[in-house]
């Protein structure tokens, strides 16, 4: 297939800083997809680092935060508006904290996913963090010369999302079509056995261990219909005990992004567990 000359051929990568970015056990990951699967899952897809290296023909996407999966929706459907959007953003400071005072719910998508790009590029260690209200709370990052639109991305990125689904749903309801030969892969807020974690009940975000377990449960029932399953968490007791009976690889980490959704400040080891 000839490409026209409008047609990106970069290689789309994540367009989002995402807590919990998936870099450091990408090549472990990537070595354990199996080689035939119908249609690929992404319930907890943050920057979607794993989709992005695999860009797979069929595939559903999800995750809970609104935010985000408006502005994946934008960026598949609407990319040449959202960057034109996008030019107009300036890396200021009072002006960062003018977009960061809108109240996203009033605004239309594009500009609803041109403001959460623009924060996610210019905000302090680029981290999604809300209050109990709801409202984005980061504090302004001072960098040099973020590139709030890299434009050549956004393009490469909208092909690769081209007639996928993306959905803003909780885990359980974006894997209940999965069934036989579909390839799931759970990235989940993983599990703190710090003192600390239970303090952070009541932050939105919040991943507490009773959703671990619901998490587990699910697994067990996509098991037995037949999906392939891959998960990554962090090695605590815990989670181990979750996965008795499946195959558990221990993997070695540095962490750098330490948040409340996905807290990793006691992970320096993960779990990668998978069901083949
Ligand atoms: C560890 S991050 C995923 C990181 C991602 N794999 C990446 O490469 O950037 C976890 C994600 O789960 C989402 N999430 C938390 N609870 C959820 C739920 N109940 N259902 C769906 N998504 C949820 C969060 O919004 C967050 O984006």
């Amino acid at each position: 297939m000839g490409s026209s000359p409008t047609t990106p051929t970069l290689k789309p990568k994540p367009f989002v800083k995402w807590a919990g970015g998936k870099t450091q056990i990408l090549g472990r990951l990537l070595e354990l997809i199996p080689q035939d699967f119908k249609t690929y899952y992404e319930p907890f897809l943050g920057g979607g680092a794993l989709f992005f290296s695999l860009l797979p023909e069929r595939a559903v996407l999800a995750d809970r935060n609104e935010e985000l999966i408006n502005a994946y929706i934008v960026v598949r459907d609407r990319p040449r508006e959202l960057i034109e959007s996008l030019k107009k953003h300036r890396n200021e400071r009072e002006y960062y904290y003018q977009i960061r005072s809108l109240d996203p719910s009033k605004l239309g998508p594009v500009e609803r996913a041109s403001r959460f790009i623009y924060l996610n590029k210019t905000c302090y260690n680029g981290l999604w963090r809300v209050n109990s209200k709801g409202e984005f709370n980061v504090p302004f990052g001072r960098y040099r010369r973020p590139n709030i639109c890299n434009e050549e991305n956004l393009l490469a990125v909208s092909q690769a999302l081209k007639g996928k689904e993306i959905l803003c749903e909780d885990f359980e309801r974006a894997v209940a079509s999965a069934g036989r030969e579909d390839l799931v892969y759970f990235d989940p807020p993983y599990h703190s056995s710090s003192k600390t974690a239970s303090f952070t009940k009541y932050v939105r975000e919040d991943f507490p261990p009773s959703e671990q377990e619901r998490l587990a449960r699910i697994f067990r029932n996509l098991d037995r219909r037949g999906c392939y399953l891959i998960l990554s968490n962090s090695d605590t007791p815990f989670i181990r005990d979750l996965y008795k009976g499946f195959r558990i690889i221990e993997v070695r980490t540095n962490r750098f992004i330490n948040s409340k959704a996905c807290s990793r400040k006691d992970s320096a080891r993960e779990l990668i567990i998978t069901n083949f």
